[in-house]
């Protein structure tokens, strides 16, 4: 497993696509590009093929796969029924980042489900996943394609930094569009219970569906004793080496905040309007402040970017609205931070 070559093709590339499928074809696995992060794809009917893809990644066995479709025309292949609400989400947002959770038919095996009675399915949107996916002929299961815990790769170079030698294949599809995960929503619960905010916003979900509830584990506000609804949202993730800590406040109380601690080598990760006030310390700028789409496409490559043995702590800035792809840009930030919260003080003058 850890001794074999990665080789890197290239999604322009017909013959580089119909390679790609072929491994999947053979019960390999690859690294594909979505629009939202790369995945590590496998046959989602073969258990064997979906154990290799955990071992792979490092994945706890408890944390179930997202299964990847062709087109909604697939959806019977793996659900059990298709309630008219998930028909509406397909209309509106597939292909594309939205992931729905639904009883599943017994063909899923348990390995991808995590022996739960429900399979979480999507349609991505990304040309050379859906060309690899009809070529394959089969549903796709895909994770995230980095090591369990890492922040999801955005870039082919993510992927092979976390993965070189233990996957036979990167197809490089360039950097993702979304640049984070899709939004998980489950349709088993009533009303429909939000469990991973990502590429299509609450607001959007609501427009369809009327009311959704949004699971406690989203905002960290899930009681010790209770297992969020989306297993994978109870593991520590997206985190660099180094503590990070959410700094609110104005830019100059954060700024202020930051000096003040006098830690030795303190990271900043801040919006580009931002860096100049924390000038002289170690900058990391991850989009545009009032652009959510651009923290969404630059944040994990920043987090990566920060993953660096000298800093000693990240302090980061977050939007503090809570609404549209803010939501999940929120959501990442929060968990790299484990929930960690500081509010800087007002400056107290003279
Ligand atoms: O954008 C994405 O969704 C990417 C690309 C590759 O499609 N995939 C992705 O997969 O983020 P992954 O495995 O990193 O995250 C899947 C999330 C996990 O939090 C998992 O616990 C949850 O979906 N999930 C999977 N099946 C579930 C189920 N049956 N019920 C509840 N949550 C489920
Ligand atoms: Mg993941």
């Amino acid at each position: 497993m850890t001794d074999r070559v990665t080789r890197l093709y290239d999604a322009a590339e017909p013959a580089d696509i119909a390679a790609v499928a072929e491994i999947l074809r053979d019960g390999g696995i690859a690294a594909l590009p979505t629009e939202t992060v790369y995945g590590l794809a496998g046959d989602a009917l073969d258990a064997d093929v979906v154990g290799a893809i955990y071992a792979a990644k490092g994945r706890p066995s408890d944390n179930p796969l997202i299964v990847h479709l062709a087109g909604v025309d697939e959806l019977l292949r793996v659900v059990r029924q298709t309630p008219p609400a998930a028909l509406r989400l397909a209309e509106r947002f597939w292909p594309g980042p939205l992931t729905v959770v639904l009883p599943r038919r017994p063909i899923v095996p348990d390995r991808v489900t995590a022996g739960l009675d429900t399979v979480a399915v999507r349609v991505p949107a990304h040309d050379a996943f859906r060309a690899v996916l009809r070529a394959a002929g089969t549903p796709l299961a895909a994770p995230s394609a980095n090591r369990a815990g890492s922040p999801s790769p955005t870039t082919a170079q993510h992927v092979l930094h976390d993965l070189s030698g233990r996957i036979p294949a990167v197809l490089d599809g360039g950097p993702c569009d979304v640049g984070v995960e899709s939004t998980v929503v489950d349709l088993t619960s009533t009303p429909p219970r939000l469990l991973r905010p990502g590429g299509v916003s609450l607001e959007e979900l609501r427009e369809v569906l009327g009311d959704v509830d949004v699971d406690p584990a989203v905002v960290g506000d899930l009681a010790p004793d209770r297992a969020p609804g989306a297993p994978g949202m109870k593991y520590r993730h997206y985190a660099p080496a180094a503590p990070l800590v959410v700094v609110e406040g104005t830019t100059a109380q954060a700024a202020a905040y930051v000096r003040a601690q006098g830690l030795a080598h303190p990271a900043v990760l801040c919006f580009e309007e931002e860096a100049a006030a924390f000038d002289g310390l170690d900058v990391v700028t991850y989009g545009r402040a009032g652009d959510p789409r651009s923290l969404a496409h630059g944040l994990f490559d920043a987090l990566r970017a920060l993953d660096r043995p000298e800093v000693s702590r990240i302090f980061a800035r977050c939007p503090e609205a809570d609404d549209g792809l803010n939501r999940a840009v929120r959501n990442r930030l929060l968990k790299a931070a484990a929930f960690q919260v500081v509010r800087a003080p007002e400056p107290t003058g003279g």
